[in-house]
């Protein structure tokens, strides 16, 4: 009798965990039905797969539209560079099926400084100029290995999951490019932004150790304003 008792609880426990799991992890998930419209008002919406979601009867074509991103966009910020997402945010209909886009733009000799997407493999296809991109691998038996590339219109290169890439404009004239994500929110962590500007700061003797500087050098770099492109 304990003994079934006992199992009854470990079972009530393993179920209560796999809820909380399943309530506080976000992942892009394979959709159980055609789509998932988000929406911000729950009184309009069904509760479907653990999102709300528009009543698919109430779904409309505008809501897999977004027009716009044949304009080119303001570059005149110290990175040379402007990047505007396509996410859920501004396609709600893109919610959970794991894709995502962005328009690149780049001043002349504009850069679009090292960063990572945690969650996402980019596809990067250039429209207009010429530009300078790279990643480097993971620390590891491949030991940060820089692939570079330079890359033309029509051309097409990958920044695998995770790891940090570039793009410089190397060319006299402007340049476009477009991105696309293997996630609807692939995230982005800018090197620079998060090292020498988070808030609060990382304590400088820290990073005077990691990069092997002067502490000087640190402190002047955690006065910066870090900005972002995006
Ligand atoms: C380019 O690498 C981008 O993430 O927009
Ligand atoms: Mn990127």
């Amino acid at each position: 009798m304990q003994i079934i008792m006992k199992a009854k609880y470990l079972i009530i426990t393993m179920a209560l965990l796999a809820l909380a799991c399943s309530l506080t992890s976000a992942y892009d998930p394979s959709p159980l039905q055609d789509f998932c419209v988000a929406v911000k008002d729950p009184a309009s919406a069904l509760f479907v797969n653990g999102k709300f979601c528009k009543d698919p009867k109430l779904a409309s074509a505008n809501d897999f539209f977004l027009s716009g991103l044949n304009i080119p966009r303001d570059t005149s910020n110290p990175l040379g560079s402007n990047v505007t997402a396509v996410n859920v945010d501004n396609l709600a209909g893109l919610n959970t099926l794991g894709v995502s886009l962005a328009r690149v733009d780049f001043a002349p000799y504009g850069l679009n400084p090292p960063h990572t997407h945690p969650r996402g493999t980019e596809l990067f296809i250039v429209l207009e100029g010429t530009l300078y991109a790279g990643f480097v691998t993971s620390d590891g038996d491949a030991g940060n290995r820089l692939f570079t590339k330079m890359l033309y219109p029509g051309d097409v290169f990958v920044f695998p999951f995770g790891l940090i890439h570039f793009q410089l404009n190397v060319g006299k004239t402007k340049a476009v490019a477009f991105a696309s994500f293997s996630s609807q929110n692939p995230g982005l962590i800018t090197i620079a932004n998060a090292v020498f500007g988070s808030d609060p700061k990382i304590n400088p003797d820290v990073l005077t150790k990691a990069f092997q500087v002067d502490k000087k050098l640190v402190e002047y770099l955690q006065k910066q304003i870090w900005l972002s492109n995006s």
